[in-house]
């Protein structure tokens, strides 16, 4: 669900690559350590030195960033914020990137003021790079504080996996409220980008228990409260698609209210209505038009509008057809008494 929301490239039956954390911390590191380990395999296969590898990050990250480095020994390059610009230069990141660079990491959501960096422009930037150099330098993107918000309110922003070079991204669960605290998210673009080595395969409950994690146990109540969250908020999409139906449904109320005051000249599905009374007896109770007024298109869907003639309708009807009737006997009584005249 979070794969596809952050727009993986997934077919419709495909299982997405991530794993729940203990907030963010726990996911950058486990993303930090499978670009680690991409760089190092693909520096060996090339027989190249892979004993210095260093990452590139705006001097705003969140400590946690720090950690991952001084833990598991990558060199950290920081660009430097400059007044006035409190996020990472993506033009003075991709400059800074060389041979050794195992990723760079954007923030969705500094810490320090909120503020999206621009993933769009590095990501443009380190593809032209790559083709220049072959280093193939990925991007992940630490949507700690942006991840839940972006997709919702800023659809057509591209900071996600709809850009080639993010390879991963992570989001903190609880920083969005309504979850327990310490749960985070990290998702990998494709299986290819979490090398397999890095996957314990256990067995203790008697079935494949595939785990990348640091620690082990792990209660699922968090789990459980960001899906409830997940399926009960819906997607913006989701909801507009629900909220169209509502539409379909409240137009039809609309409709049937109308039908109080008079017949409506047409249903909302844009079907005129059927009003005749049939007056073959055999017609009644089963033919639409006959008994009710209801739309020429009718189908039970509910999409559609059928209403039935209530007795006092077709007395009303009665009534005006008689007086109708009455009328034109007057009406050929006047006429006579002109024309003899
Ligand atoms: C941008 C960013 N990344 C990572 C983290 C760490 O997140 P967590 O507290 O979920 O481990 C934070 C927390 O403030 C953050 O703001």
């Amino acid at each position: 669900m979070i794969a596809r929301l952050f727009n993986a490239p997934l077919g419709e039956t495909e299982t997405a690559m991530g794993v729940g954390t203990v907030g963010s911390s726990e996911a950058i590191m486990l993303a930090g350590l499978a670009f680690k380990r991409n760089w190092q395999n693909k520096r060996k296969a090339e027989g190249k030195p892979y004993d210095k590898p260093n990452i590139v990050t705006g001097a705003n990250v969140q400590v946690c960033w720090e950690k991952f480095a001084r833990y598991f020994e990558v060199e950290l390059k920081e660009v430097k914020l400059s007044e006035g610009y409190y996020v990472m230069d993506p033009d003075k990141a991709a400059e800074m990137v060389d041979e050794n660079t195992i990723c760079v990491a954007a923030i969705l959501g500094s810490t320090l003021n909120g503020e999206f960096e621009d993933v769009k422009r590095l990501n443009d930037l380190l593809v032209k790079k790559n083709e220049e150099t072959g280093w193939n330098t990925p991007i992940h993107v630490d949507a700690a504080s942006g991840g839940f918000i972006a997709p919702f309110i800023y659809p057509e922003l591209e900071w996600d996996f709809r850009l080639p070079l993010v390879k991963s991204i992570n989001v903190s669960g609880h920083k969005y409220g309504l979850v327990y605290a310490g749960i985070g998210w990290v998702v990998w673009r494709t299986q290819q980008d979490l090398p397999d080595e890095l996957i314990f395969h256990i067995n203790y409950l008697g079935a494949d228990q595939p785990t990348f994690t640091l620690n082990f146990s792990k209660g699922s109540s968090q789990i459980i409260a960001q899906y409830y969250q997940l399926i009960r908020l819906g997607f913006e999409k989701q909801e507009k698609r629900e909220m169209k139906k509502n539409k379909k449904h409240y137009d039809m109320l609309q409709f049937v209210c109308d039908a109080q005051h008079g017949i409506p000249s047409s249903c909302p599905c844009g079907g005129f209505i059927i009003i005749e009374v049939s007056t073959n007896p055999a017609d009644k109770d089963w033919l639409p038009g006959q008994r009710y007024f209801t739309c020429s298109a009718y189908k039970n869907d509910g999409l559609h509008f059928r209403q039935p003639w209530v007795n006092g309708v077709e007395e009303e009807v009665c009534r005006l057809k008689s007086e109708v009737a009455k009328m034109a006997v007057e009406i050929a009584h006047l006429k006579d008494l002109i024309t003899r005249n």
